[in-house]
Parts: C-alpha cells; sequence; structure tokens
C-alpha cells in the first residue's frame, strides 16, 4: 500500500436500513470536515461456517435480526475510537478495529459493523486525496484498473430459492462482449429470452433472492439445458468465447455427511461428484465452478482440482471466506485456482485488499462478489475496477440492488473510455 493523505473524522453515525430481503442492516454515515461517507453492510444467506461474525440483537423484535446493537457500538466505541485520532493509512484504521474488537471473527463490534465502517473510511481517504474510489482502490493495491465481466446470476436454487435445484446459481458470463455496454445488453437479453421460455414452459417463473428466475426445476442439467436456449434465442452462442456458464452449486447446502453430496434424488461420493462436473464441463461451456465440494471437504476440493483444475476456474467462497491465510493454505495444498471476494466476509477493505493479493501471488484469479441480501451500495464495482480482477457477480441484470453494481461499472466506462475491459490476467 502506498501513503494516503491522512484524514480527521469528526463524526460516526449509523442507522438501520432494510436489505434487498426486508431485513434490517447498518447503514454508517463518516464526516470528515465537509466531506460525508455512507456505506452499509450486505448479509449472506448461505453463508460460510468460518465468515466473520455479524453482530445481530437477537430476541423476538425483527426475528433476532435487528441491528441496534450495532448501530450503537458504531456511535459509542468504535465512534470513539475513530474520532480519537488523525489515520494516515486505510489499514492502520481496519488493525485498529479489529483490535477494538478484539476477538478472532470481529463477534464482539460486527463484521456487518466493521465493514459498513471500513467503506465508508475507504471513501473518505478517496475523497481526501481527490481521487475516485476505484482509482485510489488502485493505487493502493498497485493494479491495473479493468472493468471487470459482469457474471449474471439468472437461474437461482439453493439456500436462495423455494425450488428443487440443489445448485445454488447459474450464471451467464458475456466474455466475447467488446466493452460492459455491450456485455450488460446481451446479459439482459438472455435474461428476457428466459424469461419467455420459462412462462412458456412452467406453471411459475418464480423468482430467487438474487433476483434470477427460480422454476420449479430440480436437475441441473435442465437448467443447463434452458440457459443455453435462451443465450441462442437471444442470438448469441453458448460458448467460451462468446457467453459462458459460471455455475455457484454451494455445494455446503447439499452435503450430507464428510465426502457425501446429494441431489436430484442421488447420493454422491467425491469420484462420483467430480465425475458429474466432468461430465457437465463436456458438455456445457462452463468457465468457472464456484464451491463444487463443502467447505471443509478438502479432500473433495483436492480431487477436483486434479480433474478440472487446468480447464477452468475453480473458485473458493465459503472455501476461503475471503481471509488471505486460508487461501494462501488453499494455494499451497492445491485446492481451487480462483477466490471468491466479499469484503463482508472478513470485515474490512485492508483485508479484502490482502485477500485479493494473496490470491494474485500465489497465481490465483479472484471475483468480487454481492451477496444474497443487499442494499444499493456498489462498492464491490469499484472494488473489482480497482484491483483489475477481471470478474465481477452481483446477480441477475434485474432489481436495484443488483444492477446497482453493474450500472457503476457502466458509469466509470463511460467516465473513463481508457479504461480496459475483460477477464484480466491475474
Ligand atoms: P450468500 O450466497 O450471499 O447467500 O452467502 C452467495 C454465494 O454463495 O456466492
Ligand atoms: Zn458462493
Amino acid at each position: 500500500m502506498t501513503d494516503t493523505n491522512p484524514i480527521r473524522i469528526d463524526s460516526a453515525t449509523a442507522r438501520p436500513i432494510l436489505d434487498s430481503r426486508g431485513w434490517p442492516t447498518i447503514e454508517v454515515t463518516l464526516t470528515a470536515g465537509t466531506a460525508d461517507a455512507t456505506a452499509s453492510a450486505p448479509a449472506g444467506a448461505s453463508t460460510g461456517e468460518h465468515e466473520a461474525v455479524e453482530l445481530r440483537d437477537g430476541g423476538e423484535l425483527w426475528s433476532g435480526r435487528g441491528v441496534d446493537h450495532a448501530v450503537r457500538m458504531t456511535q459509542t466505541e468504535v465512534g470513539d475510537l475513530l474520532t480519537s485520532r488523525d489515520w494516515v493509512t486505510l489499514p492502520e484504521l481496519d488493525t485498529a478495529l479489529t483490535t477494538l474488537d478484539g476477538t478472532e471473527n470481529l463477534a464482539r463490534i460486527g463484521a456487518n459493523t466493521a465493514v459498513a465502517v471500513s467503506i465508508a473510511a475507504t471513501r473518505l481517504f478517496a475523497h481526501s486525496a481527490q481521487l475516485p474510489l476505484h482509482a485510489w482502490i488502485a493505487q493502493q493495491s498497485g493494479a491495473r484498473p479493468v472493468i471487470p465481466v459482469p457474471h449474471f446470476n439468472v437461474l437461482n436454487g439453493g439456500a436462495h430459492a423455494a425450488n428443487d435445484l440443489a445448485f445454488q446459481e447459474f450464471m451467464i458470463a458475456p466474455v466475447g462482449a467488446a466493452d460492459i455496454a455491450a456485455a450488460v445488453e446481451s446479459g439482459a437479453a438472455v435474461y428476457h429470452a428466459l424469461a419467455a421460455l420459462i412462462r412458456h414452459r412452467y406453471a411459475s417463473t418464480g423468482l430467487g433472492d438474487e433476483g434470477g428466475f427460480a422454476p420449479p426445476l430440480s436437475d441441473p442439467r435442465e437448467a443447463l439445458d434452458l440457459l443455453v436456449e435462451a443465450i441462442q434465442q437471444a442470438g448469441h452462442r453458448a460458448a467460451l468465447d462468446d457467453i459462458a456458464i459460471a455455475l455457484d452449486p454451494a455445494a455446503n447446502g447439499f452435503s450430507t455427511g464428510p465426502g457425501r453430496y446429494t441431489f436430484s434424488g442421488r447420493e454422491l461420493d467425491r469420484e462420483t461428484l467430480v465425475a458429474y462436473y466432468r461430465d457437465l464441463v463436456a458438455t456445457y461451456p462452463i468457465r468457472s465452478i464456484e464451491d463444487g465440494f463443502a467447505e471443509d471437504d478438502h479432500e473433495g476440493w483436492g480431487l477436483l482440482f486434479q480433474a478440472l483444475g487446468d480447464d477452468l476456474e475453480l473458485v473458493g467462497d465459503d472455501l476461503y471466506v475471503t481471509d488471505a491465510a486460508r487461501i494462501a493454505d488453499g494455494a499451497r495444498a492445491g485446492l481451487s485456482n480462483a477466490a471468491l471476494i466479499k469484503p463482508n466476509q472478513i470485515g474490512t477493505v485492508s483485508r479484502t485488499l490482502a485477500a485479493i493479493a494473496t490470491a494474485r501471488s500465489n497465481g490465483m484469479q479472484a471475483m468480487a462478489s454481492h451477496r444474497s441480501g443487499e442494499t444499493l451500495d456498489p462498492f464491490i464495482a469499484d472494488l473489482a475496477v480497482g484491483t483489475g480482477i477481471g470478474r465481477i457477480k452481483s446477480g441477475a441484470p434485474a432489481r436495484g440492488e443488483r444492477v446497482a453494481k453493474y450500472n457503476r461499472l457502466t458509469r466509470l466506462a463511460a467516465a473513463d473510455p481508457t479504461l480496459g475491459f475483460g477477464l484480466a490476467p491475474a
């Protein structure tokens, strides 16, 4: 990280706002002189066991999901810390936050409190340096900024939908698009073609938490066939150089014991699940598989990496929880060649940048990601651009909280036509 202009925070306020699922989440505002910056925390549904912990109130109100404690924490202990001194660098501020927390997993002040504060502080540092957020992140990370390829999640299952589809996310990635405008247009065209197909074929389209359709189907192959048909109807090729497919099976959700997985009425062991994925990859233009095995099934991850690691990106989400140390361990053990990046899994922007740097220094790809419970905060778009990682997933090309991120990419590209677009190399 390079040096930055110091910031002097005058006040920290917070409030509960609604997230995209109708649950409360914390929004934080920091002021510094005439500047102010606001940020909010997203929330997962299929959260990893090793993620940093959200602070939730418990009790009856909001089914225990209230964030009044987190709001109070921001305006007392955390606020006192933030306003107590000048902050020269973001890592200095983030480290003070995690030290104040004092636990292994941010359980005391809450990862939701920490991530909202850290993102707001990042915005203040960028403002103080008179740089757009993505440019400041690029300066800190030493990367060449690039507009990433959006991975639109258009069919939902698993913990994000009420259907019987075991795999959580079926995404389309317009890797052949010339720029973000073309990528967004073709992603939306496929989404609309898919809507028409599903309306025609199933009793209901249904909708998952990330804005993708959730029709009553259960077999991943049926979902993939539907996707290929929609891509073709939209006038594209389902291909690794035009519109490719990305999967997040989120295998924690159908793991039924150590090394055992059950879906579509079948029980599979590690070898048969690897063979299943290998068949899918041979049949469909799949460019990545995220969480193909459960988070603690390192043996399964190793087998999958040996079988398919040369052919496509195997992305660790629950496996790594955006933790630099876990990513480094995974690289050493040969578990995967890519890491998913979700700031709220690890609690601060500095730790998030460290996770990305660790992935890249180990030759791994990294993909910025939203959560299934979101707000309009587009931070991950700037994060993806500024770190030049070339990949982002933010749900369907529909629904405000999802398109907030894609629209931010469009705005950044329009403001700076020299920014490249694509799957930049690690
Ligand atoms: P979550 O799911 O935000 O509900 O955890 C997203 C994912 O698994 O990638
Ligand atoms: Zn995932």
